[in-house]
C-alpha cells in the first residue's frame, strides 16, 4: 500500500489529536502534534520571562529562537511520542491552562511559524505521516493526499477540555475554559500569518454528535479508500 501524508486541521479541542493518533497507529505512520510544538515554544517564552498575561516581549523571543530545540521521543509505556524542549520532557506541562491562554499570541509570530513549519516539513519528507494542527493542509503540506477539517460547537469542545483537565487533577472553571476556546478560535482564524481556514480540498467533519469510535470509523474508511488508489 502506498505511503501518504494525512493533514488534520481544525479548531481547538475538536479531537484532532485523538483521531490522528488512532489513524497513525493503525497505519504504522508517524504522528506529529504540531500544536505541541507551538505550546513548547510558549513554555520556553514563559520560563524565560518573555511572556505573561499582561506583557509579551516578541523581540526577545525572536532573538532567542535559536536556543529552542524541540524533539519528539517515544514513551514506550504509552506507545506515544512525547515532546521535549531542550532535552526536558514537557508533554504534561504544555497542556495546562496557563500555556493554553498564551499560546495563540506566540503562534501569531511569523518567525516562530517559519521555524516550526520547517521542522514539520522535515518530519513529513518521507511521507507516512499524520500531522494535526491549524495550517497543515494549507501551509505545511499543501500537497497532502488527504486533508480533514474538524469542527464541533464551542460548548462541546469546552466540555471535552474541561473533562480532560479535571481528570488531570487541575482546578478549572467551565466558563473560563469556554472563554479560552472562543478566544483561541478568534485569534487562530483571524491572525495574518497562516490563519485557520479550511483548505479547498479538505473533507469537513463535524464531530459534535459523533462518538470517538464513530469518528474514527468515518475517517479510517476514507483513509483506506485513498491508500488503495
Ligand atoms: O492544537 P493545540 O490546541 O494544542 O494548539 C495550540 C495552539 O497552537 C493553538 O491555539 C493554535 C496554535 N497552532 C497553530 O497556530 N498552528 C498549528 N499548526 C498548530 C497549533
Amino acid at each position: 500500500m502506498r505511503q501518504i501524508t494525512i493533514a488534520i486541521d481544525g479548531f481547538s479541542s475538536t479531537g484532532k489529536s485523538t483521531v490522528a493518533k488512532q489513524i497513525a497507529k493503525e497505519l504504522k505512520y508517524i504522528y506529529i502534534d504540531s500544536g505541541a510544538m507551538y505550546r513548547a515554544v510558549t513554555l520556553f517564552a514563559m520560563n524565560n520571562g518573555y511572556i505573561n498575561s499582561s506583557e509579551f516581549n516578541k523581540k526577545e523571543l525572536i532573538q532567542n529562537l535559536g536556543n529552542i530545540h524541540l524533539s519528539f521521543r517515544l514513551n514506550e509505556k504509552k506507545d506515544l511520542a512525547e515532546i521535549y524542549l531542550n532535552k526536558v520532557n514537557v508533554e504534561n506541562e504544555i497542556r495546562g491552562l496557563e500555556v493554553s491562554k498564551l499560546v495563540s499570541k506566540v503562534a501569531e509570530v511569523s518567525e516562530v511559524r517559519r521555524m516550526l513549519v520547517k521542522q514539520q516539513q522535515e518530519y513529513g519528507k518521507e511521507k507516512g505521516v499524520v500531522m494535526d494542527g491549524r495550517d497543515i493542509g494549507t501551509v505545511v503540506f499543501p500537497e497532502a493526499e488527504l486533508k480533514f477539517f474538524m469542527t464541533a460547537s464551542a460548548e462541546k469542545r469546552a466540555t471535552r477540555r474541561f473533562d480532560e483537565l479535571i481528570s488531570r487533577g487541575d482546578k478549572v472553571n467551565f466558563e473560563e475554559i469556554l472563554k479560552n476556546v472562543e478566544y483561541r478560535d478568534l485569534i487562530d482564524s483571524t491572525r495574518e500569518d497562516s490563519p485557520l481556514v479550511k483548505a479547498d480540498d479538505a473533507i469537513e467533519i463535524d464531530n459534535s454528535d459523533l462518538s470517538l469510535e464513530e469518528q474514527f470509523e468515518k475517517i479510517y474508511k476514507l483513509v483506506k479508500k485513498k491508500i488503495k488508489n
